[in-house]
């Protein structure tokens, strides 16, 4: 990974940190799936990446889930529980983040038991337009913030999509400065997910990040 440090042998003996994507865009060659894509290339071994495909999850209908969740809402909330920290990829339409990444949303904050959205340590980031999803991110934060999940806004990641291309048509990251600043973003929320997650295991983690980084 660009900017986490090299396997130590302490590190081959830790749980790995589980962390899962969700991309907000359905299309297959999506920018925001292809930052996912490339968080999973990035991260070390230690850290097991999964991306959660929310494209059949139903709009959001009381009725059906008073009948009970469908399937795919089962496996998204399975999914979210099963993870230490979560990472929301959102595109930027009209000003917002997409109406079915807001609808899964909806459905997973209706789980309020133990490892739920609820206390769940998360982030956003996000590639589109001029704004790179700015605007997308600020409405995702005030949702995720009303299910009580932990956000992790910095250092944050905004893609502009369309200029210098970053991406190549298969919407697969090509831009070498935007899959540094990935790798800092993804750097930032395994030490904070590990500080609210692990806290007994964090202090000897932080240690081998001070002195992977000063080069020692
Ligand atoms: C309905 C719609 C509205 C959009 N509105 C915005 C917008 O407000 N701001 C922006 O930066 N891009 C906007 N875009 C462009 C998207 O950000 C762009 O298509 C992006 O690539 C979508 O993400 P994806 O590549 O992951 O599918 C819009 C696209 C669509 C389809």
């Amino acid at each position: 990974m660009t900017n986490i440090h090299q396997e130590s042998e302490m590190e081959q003996d830790r749980e790995p940190v589980r962390m899962l994507g969700i991309s907000g865009s359905l299309r297959k060659a999506s920018f925001n799936t292809g930052l996912l894509r490339a968080a999973q290339e990035i991260v070390p071994d230690w850290v097991d990446f999964q991306i959660f495909d929310i494209r059949d999850i139903p709009f959001y209908d009381g009725d059906l889930e008073a009948e009970g969740d469908p399937a795919s809402v089962v496996a998204l909330k399975a999914a979210i529980q099963n993870a230490e920290t979560v990472i929301f990829a959102t595109p930027e339409y009209n000003w917002g983040t997409s109406g079915v990444l807001k609808n899964a949303i909806d459905w997973a904050s209706r789980d309020r038991t133990e490892g739920s959205l609820m206390g769940k340590p998360v982030t956003i980031i996000g590639a589109g337009g001029r704004a790179g999803t700015a605007r997308a991110q600020m409405q995702l934060l005030e949702t995720l913030g009303e299910t009580g999940s932990l956000v992790m806004v910095k250092p944050g990641l905004q893609v502009m999509a369309f200029g210098d291309q970053q991406f190549d048509g298969d919407g697969n990251l090509i831009g070498e400065k935007t899959r540094e600043l990935l790798a800092n973003h993804l750097n930032a929320l395994v030490k904070w997910t590990m500080q609210i997650v692990r806290p007994h295991e964090f202090v000897a983690y932080a240690c081998e990040m001070d002195t992977a980084t000063a080069g020692v």
